[in-house]
């Protein structure tokens, strides 16, 4: 098999070198615009590496030392069997490339972006074979993270989609397949988390640092707010055209408002700036919140009987996906043994009444159970 990667930065680095050790027979052309020859040479020195630990044998050190090379030259990819693009977030950008790419490589070859934002549909305009396009949304760090979502196409092959899992499913990761609106939902679904504590805390009126420990049984390793510290108020607070599911976006934009609030005060936009500013700026109230966890479980089982309603899948999957992206301590059916479904629904009742938002609107019993149990 022939990959190619286009853009060798954060995240073409990490998917290289995902299939680079996973796949023993494939081949890589990698097309980047700049430091072929620095690029090639760390590559070398890591198999030199694993050669020396006796990772690889002389074999297949001599077969992988020769199985891929950087290239600037997109008409290098003509042979690709599929074609993964992870250049810098430009729609135009990505237009381009895949412009040039549509006319050079043959018409089975898969042509996949990693975007995480922008519209699929939009990044494949006019390409010829759009049944081979689709999105192949990797999470960082790539091998840390065990999901992989497909966004795909109407247009979009059931080949295609067989393929691009096969592919997944060989570098160790799962598959999750999204289409329409839900394309790229793992991160809406994460903003939404975050939002929901934002306003959790909010209405609870305590500090930052009081709702986080509250959080904490949920979340051992990282809770919303860490989340929010790391990915920085720029990218968090960005753009919310980019999340597209109707019923979230009211919650939303009350998060988008309450980071412009947090950046006009002075809050870096940048990772690692959130909670250090939040820790100087406010203080404890030593208000209850003793519900937090409930009223935070009640917000994601609810996000996950709403998203398994709409987009269909499979339920296992979905949950798995759910429970690691957020970084749940526990699957959500474990969460509504815990709560049960009664008090889950009034934590929910009470946010819909409070605020008038889609998002803590909830189906019945029965449809809660068809996934919990
Ligand atoms: N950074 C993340 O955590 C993350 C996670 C998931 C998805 N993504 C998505 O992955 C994509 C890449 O993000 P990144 O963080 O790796 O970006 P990056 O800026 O680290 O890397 C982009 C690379 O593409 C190269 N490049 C730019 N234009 C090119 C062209 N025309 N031809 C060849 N190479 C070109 C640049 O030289 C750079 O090395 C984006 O679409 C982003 O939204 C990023």
């Amino acid at each position: 098999m022939n990959i190619g990667i286009i853009g060798y930065g954060k995240m073409g680095k990490d998917i290289f070198s995902l299939f680079f050790d996973k796949l023993p027979d494939a081949e890589f052309t990698v097309l980047e615009i700049a430091d072929a020859e620095k690029n090639t040479a760390a590559v070398v020195k890591t198999l030199d590496k694993s050669l020396k630990r006796k990772k690889i044998t002389q074999e297949q050190y001599d077969f992988k030392k020769s199985s891929f090379r950087f290239t600037d030259n997109v008409n290098d990819l003509k042979d690709c069997d599929l074609v993964i693009e992870a250049i810098f977030e430009n729609i135009q950008a990505k237009q381009d490339i895949f412009g040039k790419l549509g006319n050079i490589v043959s018409e089975n070859c898969l042509l996949l972006t990693n975007t995480s934002s922008l519209d699929i549909s939009s990044v494949f305009e006019n390409i010829p074979h759009r049944e081979r396009c689709f999105g192949m949304h990797f999470f960082y760090p790539v091998k840390l993270t065990g999901f992989v979502e497909l966004n795909i196409l109407p247009e979009t092959s059931d080949d295609a989609i067989e393929r691009a899992k096969s592919l997944v499913t060989a570098g160790g990761k799962k598959p999750v397949v999204f289409s329409g609106k839900y394309h790229i939902y793992l991160n809406q679904l994460l903003s939404c988390m975050v939002t929901h504590a934002i306003y959790m805390q909010k209405s609870a009126d305590v500090s930052v640092k009081e709702m986080s420990s509250a959080l904490s049984p949920l979340f051992p390793v990282a809770g919303p707010f860490d989340v929010l510290d790391s990915v920085g108020l720029g990218l968090m607070g960005g753009n919310i055209s980019n999340f597209r599911i109707e019923r979230n976006k009211a919650l939303l934009e009350f998060g988008y408002k309450k980071m412009k609030e947090w950046t006009d005060a002075g809050c870096p936009q940048t990772t690692l700036g959130f909670l250090d500013f939040m820790a100087e700026h406010e203080k404890d109230t030593g208000n209850d919140c003793g519900n937090a966890e409930l009223d935070m479980a009640a917000f994601v089982l609810n996000e996950a009987v709403n998203a398994l309603e709409e987009c269909g899948g499979d339920t296992e999957i979905i949950s798995e996906a759910v429970v690691e992206t957020l970084g749940l301590a526990e699957k959500p059916s474990y969460y509504c043994k815990k709560f049960g479904t009664d008090a889950l629904f009034a934590a929910l009742d009470r946010y819909a009444s409070e605020t008038g938002y889609d998002t803590y609107k909830h189906k019945d019993k029965s449809v809660w159970e068809k996934y919990f149990g």
